[in-house]
């Protein structure tokens, strides 16, 4: 009987490996090319089997930390090309840090592939804009960027304008007590109420109907759910982590809180009630600033990763260059890009000088990337810009 099962039991794992063998045989070779090659990149110490995930902490503020200490340890010497390699039990990791090595990846239009960590979304909000791939990515990236034309987006300025005031009014009801409160579930449900109006709209589910008409067997009716969800889920979480903890910093510099106040009464005078319009915000130059310091210190999207199509070259400053394989999966830390003190004079500090057009003027482009870059940069860059 035994012998029975243990023939059921091997026949089924010979099957399995049967199978899965180009993978089993790709993910074997991406091992043995990181073997060689991981000689170049320091990273933490791995043990067997568990590899780097041993030393790793459940507790997220505890993990958060551990992962600075690995930063700073491994990525601020002069000649570190800012790569970490992590060994997730057996499977290799490579992590960006510098802003120039993840353009190499940003820029390019074959390594557009999500890792699988984006698998667990996947379930939540389907297989969308944000994780889909290949020539579906590619269809409905086209199809969407003309919804975010800012024509559009200023149809969408008078929802904003609406919802913002429903916030104030709300907020008013706190405003004489003296006890401490989060403000942060009253901005995810102004920003949730934003994304929802303009998802159902005429401009968003509207067009997406109308494509749908166009190219019936592009855009399934579970199509139009993938993206209504991916739309939701990436315009309202975003937005209210990024306006909190604006709040929070204006909070802790009254210095800077003034100056912002003194730019919107500037603008405003003493109406109270008027929407901000266009022409209004553009001309709030010093709180933009402060906005994108924001992002900069506590980024809405700290990392974001990816699986390489196809091979990349990694150029190091005292050794050859760091061949990364296809298959592998690599992690780009947004957060610790733009913490970089080349381009950043005070980079742990809220700083909202940083960003006067001086100092944008005379730095890299990818020094800053909370909405990453390149081809699967953010498409709602623009709309955030209006709601903050
Ligand atoms: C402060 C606000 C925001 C930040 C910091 C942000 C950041 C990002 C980042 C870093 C990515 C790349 C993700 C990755 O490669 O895994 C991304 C993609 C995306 N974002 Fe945003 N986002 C913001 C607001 C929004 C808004 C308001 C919307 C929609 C209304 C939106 C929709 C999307 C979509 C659909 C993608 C996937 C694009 C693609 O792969 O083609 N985001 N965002």
């Amino acid at each position: 009987m035994i012998s029975a099962v243990l023939i059921l039991v091997l026949t089924y794992l010979l099957f399995v490996f049967y199978q899965k063998r180009t993978e089993l045989r790709n993910f074997l070779n991406v091992r043995r090319i990181c073997l060689e090659e991981f000689e170049k990149v320091p990273g933490p110490p791995a043990v067997p089997i568990l590899g780097s995930t041993w030393y790793f902490k459940s507790d997220p503020v505890e993990m958060t930390r551990l992962a600075q200490s690995w930063f700073n340890e491994y990525t601020l010497s002069p000649n570190s090309n800012g790569l970490i390699k992590f060994w997730m039990g057996p499977v290799p990791v490579v992590s960006i840090n510098r802003g120039e090595v993840a353009k190499i990846i940003f820029d390019s239009s074959t390594n557009i592939t999500k890792s699988s960590q984006y698998d667990k979304l996947k379930e939540w909000i389907g297989d969308g804009l944000l994780i889909s791939t290949g020539s579906k990515w590619k269809f409905r990236r086209k199809m969407l960027t003309q919804t975010f034309h800012f024509a559009v987006l200023k149809e969408y300025q008078k929802i904003f304008g609406a919802q913002g005031k429903v916030l104030v009014d709300v907020l008013k009801l706190r405003a004489n007590n003296t006890y401490q409160f989060d403000i942060m579930p009253y901005i995810k449900r102004c920003t949730l109420d934003i994304i929802c109006e303009d998802t159902k709209r005429l401009a968003f589910l509207d067009y997406l109907i109308k494509s749908q008409s166009e190219h019936p067997e592009i855009l399934t009716d579970e199509g139009i759910r993938e993206e209504v969800d991916t739309f939701m889920f990436e315009g309202h979480d975003t937005t209210s982590s990024g306006i909190t903890f604006a709040i929070w910093f204006l909070g802790q510099h009254p210095e800077y809180q003034q100056r912002v106040q003194d730019e919107l009464d500037e603008i405003f005078g003493d109406d109270f009630e008027r929407q901000p319009n266009s022409e209004d915000i553009q001309k709030m130059i010093f709180l933009e600033q402060c906005i994108k310091e924001t992002l900069r210190l506590t980024p809405p999207v700290p990392f974001i990763s990816r699986k390489l199509e196809e091979d990349v070259l990694i150029p190091h400053t005292t050794k050859s260059p760091v061949l990364l394989p296809a298959g592998l999966n690599v992690m780009i830390n947004i957060i610790s890009i733009m913490k970089d003190a080349r381009y950043f004079e005070k980079p742990y500090e809220f700083f909202p000088d940083h960003f006067t057009p001086e100092r944008v003027n005379s730095r890299e482009a990818f020094a800053f990337v909370p909405f990453s870059a390149g081809p699967r940069n953010c498409i709602g860059e623009k709309w955030r810009r209006v709601v903050s």
